[in-house]
C-alpha cells in the first residue's frame, strides 16, 4: 500500500485497520452501523494522531461509485444480515466503490473454521472477568448462532448474535457474481494455503481494469 492510497473499511468498529492503516499514509474511511465503536475508532484516531473519516451508515446503503483503491472487511464485518440476499448486495457495492483494478480484501471466520470450532463451548478470560460463549448451527449451515454470557464478580451479562457463515467455495461465487475476479483465498494474512489448518479466511478479489456496467 503507497501513501495516499484510498481505504474503504466496511464495519471499521474500533478502527482495529483503519487507524493503522491512515498512520501509513492511508486516505481512510470507516463506516460501521454502531455509533458506541464509532466514538472508539474516534478516540484511537485521535490518540494515534492520524485522521479516519468515519461515517455511520449501514453497509447495506453505502455506496461511493468509483471512489477507492481498497475496500477491506476486517475481522468478520461481513454477515450480519436478516436475508442472505442482502450479502450479495454488499459485494456489489463494495465492486462499485472501487476504481477499476481496486482491490478487495474480507477477513473472515470461515464456515471450515467453524465446522471444527463450533458446539465446543469456550471459556475467556477477560479483564476482570470470565466470558463463556456457545455457538449454534442454524439452517443447515446457513447462519450460526452465538450466545456469551460474561461474569464479572456477582453479576453476569448474557447476549447473543447470528449471522451468516460463508465457505470459501460460497465467497468466491458470491465474489464472482459481483463481478470481481482475481479471487484467492487465504488461511491468513501471512499467504498461508486455505486448508485443514486455516484459522482465518482471507479473500483477495480486484475489480477487473476493463470492468464497465453492472456486474452481473
Ligand atoms: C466483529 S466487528 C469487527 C470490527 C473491525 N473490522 C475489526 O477488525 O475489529 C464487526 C463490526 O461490523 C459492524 N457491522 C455489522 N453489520 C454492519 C452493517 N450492516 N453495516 C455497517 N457496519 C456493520 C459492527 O457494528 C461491528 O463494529
Amino acid at each position: 500500500m503507497t501513501a495516499g492510497t484510498s481505504v474503504l473499511d466496511l464495519g471499521c468498529g474500533p478502527g482495529t485497520d483503519a487507524v493503522p492503516l491512515a498512520g501509513r499514509g492511508a486516505q481512510v474511511t470507516g463506516v460501521d452501523l454502531s455509533s458506541a465503536m464509532l466514538d472508539r475508532a474516534r478516540t484511537a484516531s485521535a490518540e494515534a494522531g492520524v485522521t479516519v473519516r468515519l461515517v455511520h451508515a449501514d453497509m447495506r446503503q453505502f455506496v461511493e461509485p468509483a471512489c477507492y483503491d481498497l475496500v477491506i472487511s476486517g475481522y468478520t464485518s461481513f454477515g450480519y444480515f436478516a436475508d442472505p440476499g442482502w450479502g450479495q448486495l454488499v459485494l456489489c457495492h463494495a465492486w462499485w466503490c472501487l476504481v477499476s483494478g481496486g482491490r478487495l480484501l474480507m477477513d473472515l471466520f470461515s464456515k471450515e473454521f467453524f465446522a471444527r470450532w463450533a458446539g465446543i463451548p469456550k471459556t475467556v478470560e477477560v479483564d476482570g472477568g470470565q466470558l463463556f460463549m456457545r455457538d449454534t448451527v442454524l439452517d443447515d449451515w446457513t447462519r450460526l448462532r452465538s450466545d456469551w454470557t460474561l461474569v464479572r464478580g456477582d453479576t453476569a451479562r448474557h447476549g447473543f448474535f447470528e449471522q451468516f457463515v460463508y465457505s470459501a467455495v460460497e465467497i468466491r461465487g458470491m465474489l464472482a457474481a459481483a463481478g470481481f475476479t482475481g479471487i484467492v483465498c487465504f488461511g491468513g494474512f501471512a499467504g498461508d494455503p486455505f486448508d485443514n489448518h486455516a484459522k482465518r479466511l482471507v479473500v483477495e478479489a480486484t475489480r477487473p481494469p476493463e470492468s464497465e456496467g453492472i456486474p452481473s
